[in-house]
C-alpha cells in the first residue's frame, strides 16, 4: 500500500512508521510515498527529508479562504495516489473536499480514549478532568472531530506526578507502536468499515 502521512509538529509517529517500514515495505505491507504538512518550520519536516521523502506544504494562510486551502491539500495528496492517508499528529481539521476524495482511507492517532476528550487539547484535558486512565485512540476520519470509527486504543495510567508533557509523551510511547501495528495490518490484511465498526482482514 501507497501512504501518505500529514504531520504538523516532532514527527515522531512518523518516524515510528519509517522505522517499522526500514527497507522493506513488501514486509510490512506499506511504503511512505510522501510527507505533508501544514507548516514549513517542523521537526516531521526534517525527518521525512532525511528518508529522502518527497515533502509537501499547504498552509492555510497562504490562501484566500479555507475552502482553497483544502482544495490545495486534496490535489497536493492525491497527486502520490496513495492508498492510505495517515495523519499522525496533523492538527488541522480536514476539509469537505479531502473527505470527498479520501474518506474511508484516512486513519489518525489521537492522544486520548475517544470518545473522551476530542480535539487538539486531548492530553491537557484529560489531565484537567482527573482521569485515572487515558491514553490514545487510532481511529477514520469521518466528518466531525475525532469521532470516526474506532480501529484500537492503548491505555496508559495517569500518575500523581504528571504534567501535560510527560503524560504526553507517555502517551505517544504507547501511541507510536499502536500505529505501527495499526497501519501495517490494515496494510497486509485489508478492512471493511461498516457503521461504526471497523473488520481488519476478514
Ligand atoms: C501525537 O500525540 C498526536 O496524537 C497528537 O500530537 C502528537 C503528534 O506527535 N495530535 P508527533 O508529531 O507524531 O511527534
Amino acid at each position: 500500500a501507497r501512504l501518505v502521512v500529514l504531520v504538523s509538529g516532532s514527527g515522531t509517529n512518523l518516524q515510528a512508521l519509517l522505522d517499522a517500514i526500514g527497507d522493506d515495505p513488501e514486509g510490512f505491507g506499506a511504503g511512505i510515498v510522501a510527507v505533508g504538512a501544514d507548516r514549513d518550520d517542523i521537526a516531521g519536516l526534517e525527518r521525512a527529508e532525511r528518508a529522502g521523502l518527497p515533502t509537501f506544504v499547504c498552509r492555510v494562510r497562504d490562501h484566500a479562504t479555507r475552502d482553497e486551502w483544502d482544495h490545495a491539500l486534496t490535489a497536493a495528496t492525491a497527486a502520490y495516489e496513495p492508498d492510505l492517508v495517515v495523519s499522525a499528529g496533523f492538527m488541522k481539521i480536514l476539509g469537505k473536499e479531502f473527505l470527498a476524495r479520501f474518506g474511508g482511507r484516512i486513519v489518525n492517532t489521537h492522544p486520548a480514549l475517544l470518545p473522551s476528550f476530542p480535539g487538539a487539547h486531548g492530553v491537557r484535558d484529560a489531565l484537567a478532568h482527573g482521569v485515572k486512565v487515558t491514553g490514545c485512540t487510532v481511529h477514520f476520519v469521518d466528518d466531525g472531530v475525532d469521532t470516526g470509527p474506532i480501529i484500537a486504543q492503548g491505555v496508559v495510567e495517569v500518575r500523581g506526578e504528571d504534567d501535560e508533557a510527560a503524560l504526553h509523551e507517555r502517551i505517544k510511547d504507547v501511541e507510536r507502536s499502536l500505529l505501527v501495528e495499526v497501519v501495517g495490518r490494515l496494510a497486509r490484511h485489508g478492512y471493511r468499515i461498516e457503521g461504526r465498526k471497523v473488520h481488519v482482514g476478514e
